[in-house]
């Protein structure tokens, strides 16, 4: 009698502990997984620029109602400058997925909104790399591309940005979309969308401030052409400091200024590529493939 009843305890005591072995051995690690995204700009210090960002992050949204969407500036000057200018605090990626990570996200997608692979997103990649999978943080991390970054996407962008010249502007008109550049070999991506651009239209150009094509590289094929007036666009996300100042700026060494001396009649157009849906659409087609990784990993 005895000997059945503490035989009865200790098979009770062995099942329960069967039922419990499994969840202090998981220590909760087994929990169902939280998705997040996030969307990581240069950034920019100039407030009326952001418009483009905030269209960015709507249509992001919209692609993505029930994930919740955060945000980080891979420039630390950007963020310096906006934390003392106006007090405003936007976490770098490091920072931001640090978060993510104590907030209990387990799968993030991080979206590059940069126009090509350069330093910026190397260094994106880097940390998106370093947060993966480490201990009590986010498991998996997959990157979303730049604006521009395949053959594909050159092509698609070739039919896209022609579509967002002002509908004034006459055939007999040169456009030059006005990219950043960098030493970095990710350049290529400019000489090469210009080479797509021309195939739609052959007075469609794309000049760098900082890498090739330069603006002296476009000036004499423009006058060899007898073209007589010039539309600037920028080619970056937003129309920052960059596009105000060095496109559009009044100081003598500014595009718009240049071309103006060279006997150009010239117009600007200060809206940053994510004010076109057109071209969002292509960051959040990005988006989606670094998403649907997610499920593989
Ligand atoms: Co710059």
């Amino acid at each position: 009698m005895i000997r059945s009843r503490s035989l009865r305890l200790i098979l009770a005591a062995a099942l329960t502990l069967t039922i419990i072995c499994p969840a202090f051995a998981g220590h909760g690690e087994v929990e169902s997984p939280k998705k997040g995204i996030l969307l990581v700009a240069f950034g920019t210090s100039v407030p009326e620029a952001r418009v483009s960002l905030e269209n960015i992050g709507e249509k992001v949204a919209k692609a993505f109602p029930d994930t919740e969407i955060r945000w980080a500036y891979s420039a630390a000057i950007i963020r310096n400058k906006i934390k003392r200018t106006e007090n405003m605090n936007v976490p770098s990626p490091a920072a931001a997925l640090a978060q993510m990570g104590d907030d209990g996200f387990t799968h993030v997608a991080v979206q590059s909104l940069h126009t090509i692979p350069g330093q910026e997103f190397s260094d994106l990649t880097k940390t998106a790399k370093a947060f993966d999978g480490i201990p009590k943080s986010i498991s998996h991390i997959s990157i979303g591309t730049p604006l521009l970054t395949s053959p594909h996407d050159l092509a698609a962008m070739a039919k896209v940005l022609p579509a967002t010249v002002p509908a004034d502007r006459k055939k007999n008109e040169a456009v030059i979309f006005m990219g950043h550049g960098t030493h970095d070999p990710g350049n290529i991506y400019y000489p090469g969308l210009a080479t797509y651009l021309q195939e739609e239209d052959s007075n469609i150009y794309v000049g760098t401030v900082e890498g090739y094509p330069a603006l002296d590289n476009i000036i004499p094929k423009l006058k060899a052409k007898g073209i007589k007036k010039v539309w600037l666009m920028p080619l970056m996300s937003v129309a920052g400091d960059h596009a105000r100042n060095d496109m559009a700026g009044p100081e003598d060494d500014s595009w718009k200024s240049i071309l103006t001396k060279e006997g150009f009649n010239v117009k600007t157009v200060l809206k940053g590529t994510g004010e076109y849906d057109t071209v969002v659409a292509q960051w959040v087609a990005h988006l989606k493939e670094a998403f649907k990784a997610l499920d593989s990993m």
